[in-house]
């Protein structure tokens, strides 16, 4: 090697191994990178559903943060890395606090970390709540439409629980082409339930609007039902109100009692993650000794490998993973740089001569 080719080749890897600058990205810059761009999104999540579960990714189990003295609250660390053309690896750190919403304050609240694939160094750190009710929401949307593409598709939506979660899987499902001849609703709190309304009237949907004071009223009138509640534990147990057979996304995990999985075709999004922390199929798995009740993941079914009966109800639960808030907070930091609004937050690493 010449004297010219080994400085060329010492400084191609002083290249690929510089420390990138930090940057923080507000939520308002989130939105503007994802507003309206619901196709593309959806697109993005199944894609890293692929590389998932093709096994190009790390995704350890979340660690859940509880608290003695607040027992309704939690912050759940997930860590993750991903392969594939994202390339990134990284951490979202999100906090449930219930009681916020009394107070008028979001019930979710999170940041997510980028880590550069080569150095390990952190580059970037985005508000993340919308990114996490983002990937939720395009994964719900995903799930409508291949669970739905070998049964009559769904006319009548049904919302239980009309959160942040609801109107973003709502924006979903209206953005990649659902409409509905009608809309149900159900929440416990009323003022939920009329904030939700409002929201569908000024969206734009025509269908009419029903807020039903009665679960079994809700789930009986709907082919598609969302359950996006905040629910601890099971309060929905009798398998007779899916007689008819609804799609089920299961968004919030915990509000179906182990006898409906039973009786219906699961489909999770990953098996080790949903079996945990107290999700209805964790507890399928306690009540039956095994996972006999489980059909498959979404990738199986995008790729053909699980077909969904039409006789019986099909439920999916998401238990939510890290690797797609990364694609998608790494899809956001992407546009951020091409308009060229990054703010870097300069000198944040301070200390880079090892010895000064
Ligand atoms: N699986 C995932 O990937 C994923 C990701 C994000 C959020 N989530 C879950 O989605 C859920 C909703 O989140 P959010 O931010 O919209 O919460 P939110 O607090 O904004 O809304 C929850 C709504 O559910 C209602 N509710 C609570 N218990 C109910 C019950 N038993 N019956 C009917 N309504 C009930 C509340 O009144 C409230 O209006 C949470 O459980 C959250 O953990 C899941």
């Amino acid at each position: 090697m010449t004297t010219t080719d080994s400085t060329a080749t010492k400084s191609a890897m002083a290249a690929s191994t510089a420390v990138p600058p930090f940057a923080v990205i507000s939520g308002a810059q989130v939105q503007r990178a994802l507003h309206g761009r619901e196709k593309q999104i959806v697109e993005l999540v199944e894609a890293t559903y692929r590389v998932h579960g093709a096994g190009d990714s790390v995704n350890p189990p979340s660690y859940f943060l509880r608290f003695p003295d607040r027992p309704s609250s939690r912050i759940i660390a997930l860590p993750a890395s991903i392969g594939g053309d994202v390339r990134v690896d990284g951490l979202k750190w999100i906090s449930s606090f219930p009681e916020n919403v009394k107070a008028g304050v979001p019930r979710a609240s999170a940041v997510l970390i980028l880590n550069d694939h080569d150095t390990g160094y952190p580059f970037a750190c985005l508000e993340s709540s919308i990114i996490s009710a983002t990937r939720t929401a395009a994964s719900a949307a995903s799930a409508a439409d291949r669970l739905s593409r070998h049964r009559p598709r769904p006319t009548r939506v049904g919302f239980f629980g009309v959160g942040l979660i609801a109107r973003y899987i709502h924006t979903f499902l209206a953005g990649t082409g659902w409409s509905f001849d009608d809309i149900g609703v159900h929440d416990l709190s009323a003022d939920s339930a009329a904030g939700f309304r409002c929201y569908l009237e000024q969206s734009g949907a025509t269908a009419p609007i029903t807020v039903h004071d009665s679960a079994e009223q809700l789930i009986r009138n709907s082919d598609l039902v969302v359950f996006a509640t905040v629910a601890g534990e099971p309060h929905v147990s009798d398998p007779s109100w899916f007689a008819h057979n609804p799609l089920v996304l299961h968004v919030s995990l915990r509000d179906l009692a182990p006898e409906i999985l039973l009786a219906s075709t699961n489909i999770v999004d990953d098996i080790e993650h949903c079996l945990k922390a107290n999700t209805s199929p964790h507890l399928a798995e306690q009540l039956t000794g095994n996972r006999d009740f489980l059909d498959g993941t979404l990738d199986d079914v995008m790729a053909g490998r699980v077909t969904v009966p039409t006789d019986r109800p099909v439920v999916f639960s998401p238990f939510g993973l890290g690797v797609l808030d990364l694609a998608v907070g790494k899809h956001v930091y992407d546009e951020v740089v091409r308009s060229g609004e990054l703010h870097v937050v300069d000198d944040f690493f301070h200390e880079m001569s090892r010895y000064g």
